[in-house]
């Protein structure tokens, strides 16, 4: 038997997405996100599924924080609707919006929780988007001014911050995919997107530090472990440009002041709508990068591919099925300690939160009621070990966010994917704490586990 142990203050979380468990979708003046928008557009989402409803947070937030604190946790994430603050995306903010987030972080801060909000989980207004959305530059304007609006309001009581979720994905699904709100195919429109939000994020910064500058400020970053598929050195080079294109797009920029170098011919900065000045607006000096890690993406050299950096991931190959979660996401823990590693290598040791990781299994209550969902306590034993592995190697990791707290809206996957530690009754909204949130629990009051 091993003892792994975690950093005396180290932050032991769970993370959720307003869109995905609040429901209230019109309550309170709140306005028409692009998720409701794409959600209650028939053959967008699995079986016809809404965020509604959803887990009812939006009335039940104290159930919420009662979880949290029968796990011990000291972290939590959640994100703050920009619909509900600005129902049209700009102008004056909506008092019971902010009211909202207000009674949230009390109640976090009385039960000795931390609230660590994301400003941005994906629900755009969608006034905004018939606008033009992201790939329209003046979104980045807008997103500032409700970034100011956020910490006036809230700077007193909250000091650490995400700006983004995930910004590689949700341009990519949202403007070239069209598999995520608001459902468009355009390349043009993904370069566009891409660089509106780097600006934003630089932007939303420079103005939140301007406001409250002892705020703990980061992006939570999509990340995957980019390994070659084959032996060839080509691969190895494609898997470097996925690197920088899945991984970097966003960080690099903030950090360094450039684009990532992976283009044959330089960043297509005219597609981007790239203007002079704009890098010295998007630099930003995170005070911590936020990595969500699922899994690790194989890659393999093939001319163009995705804006022509001759890379493209391949499927996985596992005959293990084992090691297959219910959503067809690989189990693959190493992804994290080498995706640690590597950002801790190529930024010079950032302070590093980890913002999201988890699994999404579909055991349902026994004829106790018991949920037995022990693959699950496996996938964070593995990825926790990960963590670690990375920090006794010298990665400066301050917590660990396990996404999620409850069952809740899997995007398109609607409700069909169960990620919680938390068992969610749709029906009724009931909670009910997992095996591995007892687990989890254990785990966050000891600062540590045996395998
Ligand atoms: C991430 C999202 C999060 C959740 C998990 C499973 O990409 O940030 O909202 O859906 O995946």
């Amino acid at each position: 038997m091993a003892r792994i142990e975690f950093p005396p203050a180290f932050r032991w979380g769970a993370s959720t997405a307003s869109y995905q468990i609040e429901g209230g979708w019109r309550e309170d003046e709140k306005g028409e996100s692009i998720w409701d928008r794409f959600s209650h557009t028939p053959g967008r989402i699995k079986n016809g599924d809404t965020g509604d409803i959803a887990c009812d947070s939006y009335h039940r937030f104290e159930d919420d924080i009662a979880l949290l604190q029968e796990m011990n946790l000291s972290s939590y994430r959640f994100s703050i609707a920009w619909p509900r603050i600005q129902p049209s995306g700009r102008g004056k903010a909506n008092s019971k919006g902010l009211d909202y987030y207000g009674r949230l972080t009390d109640a976090l801060l009385g039960a000795g929780i931390r609230p660590f909000p994301t400003l941005y989980h994906w629900d755009l207004p969608q006034a905004l988007e018939d606008a033009g959305g992201w790939p329209h530059r003046d979104t980045a304007g807008r997103f500032t001014d409700y970034a100011e609006i956020m910490i006036s309001a809230l700077g007193d009581r909250i000091s650490d911050w995400i700006i983004f979720n995930e910004p590689a994905v949700f341009t990519a699904l949202g403007y070239y995919l069209g598999t995520h709100a608001p459902g468009r195919s355009s390349l043009e429109d993904l370069l566009r997107a891409s660089h509106t939000v780097n600006l934003a994020q630089g932007q939303a910064f420079a103005a939140m530090k301007a406001t409250r500058s002892d705020s703990f400020i980061g992006t939570a970053h999509s990340m995957s472990s980019c390994e070659p598929a084959g032996d060839k050195e080509a691969d190895l080079q494609a898997a470097e440009r996925w690197h920088g294109l899945s991984n970097l797009l966003f960080l690099e920029p903030a950090l360094n002041g450039k684009y990532p170098d992976i283009f044959p011919d330089g960043p297509p900065l005219d597609e981007m709508g790239f203007q002079d000045g704009d890098m010295e607006q998007i630099r930003a000096p995170m005070d911590f990068v936020g990595i969500n890690l699922y899994s690790r993406t194989r890659v393999t050299a093939q001319s163009g591919g995705p804006l022509n950096i001759g890379a493209v991931p391949v499927p996985v190959e596992n005959d293990d099925s084992s090691s297959i979660t219910d959503i067809g996401w690989e189990v693959w823990p190493d992804a994290l300690y080498d995706m640690l590693m590597r950002i801790t290598n190529d930024y010079d040791r950032p302070i590093i939160e980890v913002t999201e990781n988890g699994c999404a299994y579909n055991d349902s209550p026994d004829h106790q009621g018991v949920i037995q969902d022990s693959r699950r306590t496996r996938f964070f034993q593995g990825y926790l070990e990960a963590v670690a592995r990375a920090i006794s190697d010298g990665a400066d990791v301050r917590g660990y966010h396990a996404w999620s707290l409850l069952d809740n809206f899997e995007w398109a996957e609607g409700y069909g994917q169960r990620f919680g530690l938390s068992w969610v009754d749709f029906k009724t909204g009931q909670r009910t704490l997992k095996e591995s949130g007892r687990w989890y629990g254990t785990l966050a009051a000891e600062n540590g586990f045996s395998t």
